[in-house]
């Protein structure tokens, strides 16, 4: 059975006095479904978040990370530094990393392979632009970026593999996949999964829903058969509302 997970992307938000009062929040609200929640603060915040979030289910996560062990990266962040903090599972290839960024699939490769390599868990994410969807690309667009990222990795690998399929039209938009676009996608992705390694690979990996998940749009979002779950940034702001999501399931 693959697991439903909701995690929140803060992204460049909360300061040091505000992330501890966001999680003084999130400690505050009931879950009432099985899904495992996760929050990815900023790096300067992990180690506060750690401490406050001890005795809670709640999982504290990187939002990135550089593929090399140590060295002359300035500004950089390695695994095993965190590790150090406590860190378990890395975000990896979020559009706005690709965007502003310029990380390529060839770079993402190696995060991944320097993620693996510290016994850490990644969630991967991917996604078409407008243009490719216009286009009727979309599918395409993410075969390539999972097959460049990811498919070097045998079958035994993926046990600490979360996909995250983000279409970049949707992300802090306002504007969503409709649940039968997500949905399409995430069939597509798994029958992807399906051809390159096998069926119960391809149903043991959590596919998470990224892209202005709200609330009001989680319920039917998560209702879809190849759905496990989402990544949120706008809504993961504020506690009730990211409950709301979380207990959506
Ligand atoms: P959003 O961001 O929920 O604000 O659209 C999602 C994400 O970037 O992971």
């Amino acid at each position: 059975m693959r697991k439903n997970i909701v995690a929140g992307n803060w992204k460049m938000n909360k300061d040091m006095a505000q992330t501890d009062l966001l999680i003084a929040d999130l400690k505050n609200q009931e879950q009432t479904s099985n899904a495992e929640v996760m929050i990815a603060p900023t790096f300067t915040n992990l180690h506060q978040s750690f401490n406050a979030l001890e005795d809670s289910k709640i999982e504290v996560i990187a939002q990135n990370m550089h593929f090399a062990e140590s060295g002359a990266y300035t500004g950089e962040i390695s695994a095993s530094m965190l590790k150090g903090v406590g860190v378990k599972t890395v975000i990896l290839g979020h559009s706005e990393r690709r965007a502003y960024f310029n990380e390529t699939d060839e770079l993402l490769a190696k995060k991944v392979d320097a993620a693996l390599a510290n016994d850490m868990r990644v969630i991967f994410c991917f996604g078409e632009e407008l243009a490719d969807r216009k286009s009727d690309n979309h599918e395409a667009v993410v075969k390539n970026q999972i097959t460049n990222a990811l498919f070097h990795l045998e079958a035994p690998a993926l046990k600490n593999i979360v996909l995250a399929y983000e279409p970049v039209w949707a992300i802090g938009t306002g504007e969503t996949a409709s649940p039968e676009q997500a949905q399409e996608m995430h069939q597509y992705i798994r029958e992807t999964l399906v051809n390159r390694y096998d069926e119960a690979t391809a149903n043991s990996i959590s596919i998470l829903y990224g892209g202005s998940v709200k609330p009001a749009n989680a319920k039917e979002i998560f209702s879809k058969p190849d759905v496990d779950g989402g990544l949120i940034g706008g809504a993961a702001l504020k506690a009730e509302d990211f409950y709301a999501i979380v207990n959506a399931f």
